[in-house]
Protein backbone atom coordinates (compact mmCIF):
# COMPACT_ATOMS: atom_id res chain seq x y z
CA UNK A 1 0.00 0.00 0.00
CA UNK A 2 1.48 3.46 -0.91
CA UNK A 3 -0.11 6.43 1.53
CA UNK A 4 1.76 9.00 -0.56
CA UNK A 5 -0.54 9.09 -3.68
CA UNK A 6 -4.07 9.62 -4.15
CA UNK A 7 -6.46 7.67 -3.97
CA UNK A 8 -9.65 7.78 -6.16
CA UNK A 9 -11.10 5.41 -2.74
CA UNK A 10 -10.25 7.44 -0.52
CA UNK A 11 -6.89 8.18 1.44
CA UNK A 12 -7.23 5.74 4.35
CA UNK A 13 -4.07 7.19 5.94
CA UNK A 14 -4.23 7.49 9.81
CA UNK A 15 -4.65 10.76 10.86
CA UNK A 16 -2.49 12.20 14.29
CA UNK A 17 -2.43 15.33 13.11
CA UNK A 18 -3.69 19.19 14.00
CA UNK A 19 -6.42 18.83 11.38
CA UNK A 20 -7.58 17.59 9.18
CA UNK A 21 -8.56 14.64 11.27
CA UNK A 22 -9.39 11.24 11.16
CA UNK A 23 -13.09 11.12 10.23
CA UNK A 24 -15.46 7.96 11.57
CA UNK A 25 -17.25 6.49 8.70
CA UNK A 26 -20.65 7.31 10.06
CA UNK A 27 -20.36 10.75 10.13
CA UNK A 28 -18.47 10.26 5.99
CA UNK A 29 -22.02 8.40 5.38
CA UNK A 30 -24.01 11.58 6.35
CA UNK A 31 -21.80 13.49 3.02
CA UNK A 32 -23.79 10.57 0.34
CA UNK A 33 -27.08 11.28 1.40
CA UNK A 34 -29.92 13.43 -1.27
CA UNK A 35 -30.53 16.68 -0.10
CA UNK A 36 -33.32 19.54 -0.69
CA UNK A 37 -32.61 23.24 -1.78
CA UNK A 38 -31.44 25.27 0.94
CA UNK A 39 -35.06 27.75 0.47
CA UNK A 40 -37.33 25.13 2.09
CA UNK A 41 -38.45 23.81 4.81
CA UNK A 42 -35.74 20.62 5.56
CA UNK A 43 -32.92 22.78 5.38
CA UNK A 44 -34.17 25.38 7.91
CA UNK A 45 -35.20 22.77 10.22
CA UNK A 46 -31.56 21.42 10.02
CA UNK A 47 -30.35 24.92 10.90
CA UNK A 48 -32.43 25.20 13.53
CA UNK A 49 -31.36 22.01 15.19
CA UNK A 50 -27.22 22.79 14.79
CA UNK A 51 -27.98 26.07 15.88
CA UNK A 52 -29.28 24.80 19.00
CA UNK A 53 -27.04 22.09 19.59
CA UNK A 54 -24.29 24.13 19.08
CA UNK A 55 -25.49 26.98 21.37
CA UNK A 56 -26.38 23.85 24.13
CA UNK A 57 -21.90 22.84 23.22
CA UNK A 58 -20.98 26.47 23.60
CA UNK A 59 -23.42 27.36 26.85
CA UNK A 60 -24.95 30.20 25.45
CA UNK A 61 -28.19 31.24 25.52
CA UNK A 62 -27.13 34.98 24.26
CA UNK A 63 -25.25 34.60 21.44
CA UNK A 64 -26.50 33.54 17.79
CA UNK A 65 -24.94 30.87 15.92
CA UNK A 66 -23.91 31.66 12.36
CA UNK A 67 -23.07 28.72 10.02
CA UNK A 68 -20.39 29.49 7.38
CA UNK A 69 -19.31 27.16 4.43
CA UNK A 70 -15.48 28.01 4.36
CA UNK A 71 -12.76 27.17 6.82
CA UNK A 72 -12.29 29.03 9.77
CA UNK A 73 -10.21 31.88 8.38
CA UNK A 74 -12.84 33.40 6.29
CA UNK A 75 -14.54 34.16 10.67
CA UNK A 76 -10.93 35.48 11.62
CA UNK A 77 -11.68 37.67 8.98
CA UNK A 78 -14.97 38.71 9.27
CA UNK A 79 -14.58 39.48 12.84
CA UNK A 80 -12.10 42.28 12.14
CA UNK A 81 -13.81 43.70 9.02
CA UNK A 82 -16.84 43.49 11.50
CA UNK A 83 -15.51 44.59 14.50
CA UNK A 84 -13.20 47.17 14.29
CA UNK A 85 -14.35 50.74 13.51
CA UNK A 86 -12.38 53.69 11.60
CA UNK A 87 -11.72 55.40 15.49
CA UNK A 88 -11.24 52.36 17.10
CA UNK A 89 -7.84 50.57 18.49
CA UNK A 90 -7.81 46.60 18.64
CA UNK A 91 -5.04 44.32 20.31
CA UNK A 92 -3.43 41.19 19.67
CA UNK A 93 -2.08 38.66 21.80
CA UNK A 94 0.04 36.27 19.35
CA UNK A 95 1.71 33.57 21.21
CA UNK A 96 2.71 31.42 17.95
CA UNK A 97 1.46 30.96 14.20
CA UNK A 98 -2.01 31.74 14.28
CA UNK A 99 -2.11 34.17 16.38
CA UNK A 100 0.46 36.13 14.62
CA UNK A 101 -1.69 35.02 11.35
CA UNK A 102 -5.08 36.87 12.41
CA UNK A 103 -2.41 40.28 14.09
CA UNK A 104 -1.42 40.46 10.30
CA UNK A 105 -5.20 40.39 8.74
CA UNK A 106 -5.52 43.12 10.70
CA UNK A 107 -3.16 45.50 8.82
CA UNK A 108 -4.04 43.69 5.84
CA UNK A 109 -7.65 45.00 6.49
CA UNK A 110 -6.03 48.54 7.05
CA UNK A 111 -7.39 48.67 11.05
CA UNK A 112 -5.70 50.28 13.81
CA UNK A 113 -4.17 47.30 16.00
CA UNK A 114 -1.49 46.57 18.50
CA UNK A 115 0.18 43.61 19.08
CA UNK A 116 1.40 42.23 22.14
CA UNK A 117 3.76 39.11 21.22
CA UNK A 118 3.73 36.47 23.63
CA UNK A 119 7.43 34.27 23.12
CA UNK A 120 6.43 31.36 21.83
CA UNK A 121 5.81 28.18 23.89
CA UNK A 122 4.65 30.45 26.67
CA UNK A 123 1.14 31.03 27.10
CA UNK A 124 -1.28 34.39 27.48
CA UNK A 125 -1.21 35.24 31.59
CA UNK A 126 -4.28 36.98 32.98
CA UNK A 127 -1.90 39.34 34.50
CA UNK A 128 -0.48 40.12 31.44
CA UNK A 129 -3.77 41.16 29.33
CA UNK A 130 -4.71 43.34 32.65
CA UNK A 131 -1.57 44.73 31.94
CA UNK A 132 -1.92 45.59 28.33
CA UNK A 133 -5.67 46.85 29.06
CA UNK A 134 -4.52 49.09 31.47
CA UNK A 135 -2.59 50.98 29.02
CA UNK A 136 -4.88 52.25 26.61
CA UNK A 137 -8.49 52.35 25.34
CA UNK A 138 -9.24 48.61 23.22
CA UNK A 139 -12.37 48.03 21.10
CA UNK A 140 -11.88 44.63 20.55
CA UNK A 141 -9.26 41.72 21.94
CA UNK A 142 -7.94 39.20 19.91
CA UNK A 143 -6.77 35.67 21.27
CA UNK A 144 -6.22 32.11 20.48
CA UNK A 145 -7.45 29.96 22.76
CA UNK A 146 -5.71 27.02 21.72
CA UNK A 147 -2.18 27.81 19.64
CA UNK A 148 -1.64 24.70 17.25
CA UNK A 149 1.84 25.67 17.08
CA UNK A 150 3.33 25.78 19.71
CA UNK A 151 0.56 23.55 21.90
CA UNK A 152 -0.28 26.33 24.08
CA UNK A 153 -4.06 26.94 25.41
CA UNK A 154 -4.54 29.82 26.85
CA UNK A 155 -7.20 30.58 30.40
CA UNK A 156 -9.94 32.27 27.93
CA UNK A 157 -11.66 31.53 31.51
CA UNK A 158 -9.96 33.98 33.64
CA UNK A 159 -8.78 36.35 30.75
CA UNK A 160 -12.95 37.09 29.62
CA UNK A 161 -13.99 38.68 32.81
CA UNK A 162 -10.78 40.59 32.62
CA UNK A 163 -11.74 42.00 29.40
CA UNK A 164 -15.39 43.22 30.04
CA UNK A 165 -14.02 44.96 32.89
CA UNK A 166 -12.24 47.25 30.43
CA UNK A 167 -15.41 47.30 27.95
CA UNK A 168 -13.45 45.94 25.13
CA UNK A 169 -15.13 42.87 23.13
CA UNK A 170 -13.26 39.73 23.11
CA UNK A 171 -12.86 37.75 20.20
CA UNK A 172 -11.48 34.13 20.66
CA UNK A 173 -9.95 31.44 18.13
CA UNK A 174 -10.96 28.13 18.88
CA UNK A 175 -10.68 26.35 15.44
CA UNK A 176 -8.21 23.53 17.20
CA UNK A 177 -10.11 22.86 20.35
CA UNK A 178 -13.90 23.57 20.17
CA UNK A 179 -15.60 20.24 20.99
CA UNK A 180 -12.35 19.18 22.76
CA UNK A 181 -12.46 21.37 25.44
CA UNK A 182 -15.40 22.67 27.23
CA UNK A 183 -15.98 26.31 26.23
CA UNK A 184 -18.14 28.56 28.40
CA UNK A 185 -18.98 31.34 26.21
CA UNK A 186 -21.54 33.64 28.64
CA UNK A 187 -19.64 32.55 31.73
CA UNK A 188 -16.21 33.64 30.24
CA UNK A 189 -17.72 37.15 28.83
CA UNK A 190 -16.86 35.26 24.90
CA UNK A 191 -18.19 38.00 21.94
CA UNK A 192 -17.01 36.02 19.18
CA UNK A 193 -15.67 32.04 19.44
CA UNK A 194 -14.72 30.58 16.05
CA UNK A 195 -13.81 27.38 14.81
CA UNK A 196 -13.70 24.73 12.12
CA UNK A 197 -14.69 21.51 11.06
CA UNK A 198 -11.80 19.68 10.26
CA UNK A 199 -10.37 19.33 13.96
CA UNK A 200 -12.15 18.23 17.39
CA UNK A 201 -15.65 17.93 15.34
CA UNK A 202 -14.19 15.14 13.10
CA UNK A 203 -15.91 16.49 10.40
CA UNK A 204 -14.30 16.75 6.36
CA UNK A 205 -12.82 20.55 5.76
CA UNK A 206 -15.11 23.71 4.67
CA UNK A 207 -17.14 24.48 7.05
CA UNK A 208 -16.53 26.87 10.43
CA UNK A 209 -18.90 27.92 13.16
CA UNK A 210 -19.05 30.76 15.48
CA UNK A 211 -21.57 32.20 18.22
CA UNK A 212 -21.79 35.90 18.03
CA UNK A 213 -22.87 38.43 20.75
CA UNK A 214 -25.57 41.17 20.76
CA UNK A 215 -23.04 43.46 21.94
CA UNK A 216 -20.85 42.26 18.47
CA UNK A 217 -23.92 42.89 16.44
CA UNK A 218 -25.07 45.67 17.71
CA UNK A 219 -21.06 46.81 17.13
CA UNK A 220 -21.01 45.76 13.59
CA UNK A 221 -23.79 47.79 13.04
CA UNK A 222 -21.46 50.71 13.22
CA UNK A 223 -18.67 49.40 11.67
CA UNK A 224 -18.40 50.42 7.65
CA UNK A 225 -17.15 48.83 4.79
CA UNK A 226 -17.96 45.04 6.54
CA UNK A 227 -17.15 43.57 3.18
CA UNK A 228 -20.50 41.09 1.62
CA UNK A 229 -19.39 37.40 2.26
CA UNK A 230 -18.64 37.87 5.71
CA UNK A 231 -20.81 40.74 7.16
CA UNK A 232 -22.41 39.53 10.58
CA UNK A 233 -25.42 41.70 9.75
CA UNK A 234 -26.26 40.01 6.94
CA UNK A 235 -25.72 36.39 8.25
CA UNK A 236 -27.51 37.53 11.34
CA UNK A 237 -30.91 38.77 9.25
CA UNK A 238 -30.54 35.06 7.33
CA UNK A 239 -29.59 33.39 10.66
CA UNK A 240 -33.40 34.53 11.88
CA UNK A 241 -35.35 32.64 9.41
CA UNK A 242 -32.63 29.60 9.94
CA UNK A 243 -31.03 30.33 6.33
CA UNK A 244 -27.69 31.75 5.04
CA UNK A 245 -27.46 34.75 2.43
CA UNK A 246 -25.69 32.44 -0.03
CA UNK A 247 -25.64 28.37 -0.30
CA UNK A 248 -24.91 26.70 2.89
CA UNK A 249 -22.75 23.46 2.72
CA UNK A 250 -25.67 21.24 3.14
CA UNK A 251 -24.06 18.14 3.53
CA UNK A 252 -21.72 18.93 6.09
CA UNK A 253 -24.72 20.44 8.55
CA UNK A 254 -26.35 17.55 8.02
CA UNK A 255 -22.74 15.62 9.14
CA UNK A 256 -22.36 17.98 12.21
CA UNK A 257 -26.35 17.45 13.12
CA UNK A 258 -25.01 14.29 13.42
CA UNK A 259 -22.12 15.17 15.47
CA UNK A 260 -23.54 17.17 17.79
CA UNK A 261 -25.61 14.43 18.93
CA UNK A 262 -23.18 12.44 19.45
CA UNK A 263 -21.14 14.69 21.36
CA UNK A 264 -24.64 16.00 23.20
CA UNK A 265 -26.28 12.85 23.66
CA UNK A 266 -24.02 9.95 23.47
CA UNK A 267 -20.24 10.46 24.35
CA UNK A 268 -21.60 12.86 26.48
CA UNK A 269 -19.58 16.57 26.25
CA UNK A 270 -17.55 15.86 30.09
CA UNK A 271 -16.56 12.45 28.75
CA UNK A 272 -15.44 14.33 25.40
CA UNK A 273 -13.06 16.57 27.44
CA UNK A 274 -11.83 14.01 29.62
CA UNK A 275 -10.88 11.27 26.84
CA UNK A 276 -9.31 14.80 25.00
CA UNK A 277 -7.54 16.07 28.27
CA UNK A 278 -6.23 11.88 28.89
CA UNK A 279 -5.10 12.09 25.32
CA UNK A 280 -2.76 14.75 25.16
CA UNK A 281 -1.45 14.06 28.75
CA UNK A 282 -0.65 10.43 27.44
CA UNK A 283 1.34 11.86 24.66
CA UNK A 284 3.26 13.97 27.11
CA UNK A 285 4.10 11.19 28.91
CA UNK A 286 5.25 9.28 26.15
CA UNK A 287 7.82 11.84 24.48
CA UNK A 288 9.17 12.34 28.38
CA UNK A 289 9.85 8.48 28.22
CA UNK A 290 11.57 8.71 25.25
CA UNK A 291 13.97 11.41 26.08
CA UNK A 292 12.10 14.71 24.59
CA UNK A 293 10.56 17.76 25.98
CA UNK A 294 7.29 19.01 26.04
CA UNK A 295 7.49 22.72 24.06
CA UNK A 296 4.55 24.23 25.84
CA UNK A 297 5.10 26.00 29.36
CA UNK A 298 3.52 24.50 32.19
CA UNK A 299 0.24 25.54 33.26
CA UNK A 300 -0.31 26.11 29.60
CA UNK A 301 -0.43 22.60 27.90
CA UNK A 302 -3.45 22.24 24.87
CA UNK A 303 -5.58 19.09 25.85
CA UNK A 304 -5.53 18.65 22.20
CA UNK A 305 -2.26 18.72 20.48
CA UNK A 306 1.16 18.29 21.86
CA UNK A 307 4.03 20.47 20.44
CA UNK A 308 7.24 18.55 21.20
CA UNK A 309 10.97 19.70 21.06
CA UNK A 310 13.51 18.05 19.13
CA UNK A 311 16.07 18.14 21.63
CA UNK A 312 17.65 14.69 20.72
CA UNK A 313 18.25 16.57 17.43
CA UNK A 314 16.64 13.34 15.57
CA UNK A 315 15.69 14.23 11.89
CA UNK A 316 11.83 14.68 11.87
CA UNK A 317 11.17 14.89 8.24
CA UNK A 318 12.86 11.45 7.81
CA UNK A 319 10.75 9.97 10.86
CA UNK A 320 7.23 11.87 9.65
CA UNK A 321 8.21 10.30 6.12
CA UNK A 322 8.71 6.52 7.31
CA UNK A 323 5.39 6.95 9.49
CA UNK A 324 3.99 7.84 6.51
CA UNK A 325 4.97 4.82 5.17
CA UNK A 326 3.61 2.64 7.40
CA UNK A 327 0.54 4.56 7.21
CA UNK A 328 0.34 7.15 9.81
CA UNK A 329 0.70 11.06 9.60
CA UNK A 330 2.03 12.87 12.21
CA UNK A 331 3.90 16.79 11.73
CA UNK A 332 6.72 18.48 12.23
CA UNK A 333 7.06 21.64 13.34
CA UNK A 334 5.03 24.67 12.31
CA UNK A 335 7.09 27.60 10.34
CA UNK A 336 9.62 28.71 12.18
CA UNK A 337 9.41 25.43 14.41
CA UNK A 338 10.04 23.01 11.32
CA UNK A 339 12.74 20.72 12.55
CA UNK A 340 13.21 21.92 15.69
CA UNK A 341 9.75 20.10 16.95
CA UNK A 342 7.32 18.08 16.18
CA UNK A 343 3.46 17.97 16.52
CA UNK A 344 1.03 14.95 18.01
CA UNK A 345 -2.66 15.78 17.77
CA UNK A 346 -5.30 13.03 18.93
CA UNK A 347 -8.25 15.42 17.98
CA UNK A 348 -12.46 14.04 17.80
CA UNK A 349 -13.04 10.61 17.44
CA UNK A 350 -9.16 9.25 18.35
CA UNK A 351 -9.31 6.71 21.12
CA UNK A 352 -6.34 5.60 23.61
CA UNK A 353 -6.10 2.60 21.65
CA UNK A 354 -5.48 3.79 18.53
CA UNK A 355 -3.12 7.14 19.81
CA UNK A 356 -0.88 3.55 21.60
CA UNK A 357 -0.99 1.68 18.33
CA UNK A 358 0.93 4.96 16.83
CA UNK A 359 2.53 5.44 19.57
CA UNK A 360 3.93 1.89 19.29
CA UNK A 361 4.86 2.75 15.58
CA UNK A 362 6.63 5.92 16.08
CA UNK A 363 8.68 4.39 18.78
CA UNK A 364 10.02 1.64 17.08
CA UNK A 365 10.51 4.30 14.01
CA UNK A 366 12.54 6.39 16.04
CA UNK A 367 15.38 4.38 16.75
CA UNK A 368 16.08 3.83 12.76
CA UNK A 369 16.02 8.25 12.79
CA UNK A 370 18.33 8.63 16.04
C1 LIG B 1 -5.44 27.90 15.95
C2 LIG B 1 -5.81 27.93 14.50
N1 LIG B 1 -6.38 29.05 14.03
C3 LIG B 1 -6.74 29.14 12.75
C4 LIG B 1 -6.53 28.12 11.86
C5 LIG B 1 -6.97 28.26 10.45
O1 LIG B 1 -8.12 27.50 10.28
P1 LIG B 1 -8.61 27.04 8.85
O2 LIG B 1 -7.49 26.25 8.24
O3 LIG B 1 -9.84 26.23 9.12
O4 LIG B 1 -8.90 28.27 8.07
C6 LIG B 1 -5.92 26.94 12.29
C7 LIG B 1 -5.66 25.84 11.37
O5 LIG B 1 -4.93 24.92 11.64
C8 LIG B 1 -5.57 26.86 13.67
O6 LIG B 1 -5.03 25.73 14.14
Amino acid sequence: MTYDKFDPEGQKIQLFTPGPVYVPDWILKEFSKPNDTHRCNPYRELHGMVKKKMQKLLHTKDSDILLWTNSGTGIMEACIRNLIGPDDKAIFFPCGAFGERWANMAEECGKNAVVKQIEWGKGVSPEIVKEELSKDKYAVVFITLNETSTGIMNPIWDIGPIVKEHGALLCVDAVSCMAGIDIDVDKWGIDVVLASSQKCFALPPGLSVSSVSEAAFEKAKTVPNRGSYFDFITMKKKSETNETPSTPAIPHLRALNKMLDHILDEEGPENRYKRHAELAAHVREWAKKQGFEVFSEDGYHSNTVVTIRNNLNINVGLWVKKAIEKGFRFVDGYGDLKGKTFRIAAMGEITMAMLDEFLGVITTLLAEVK
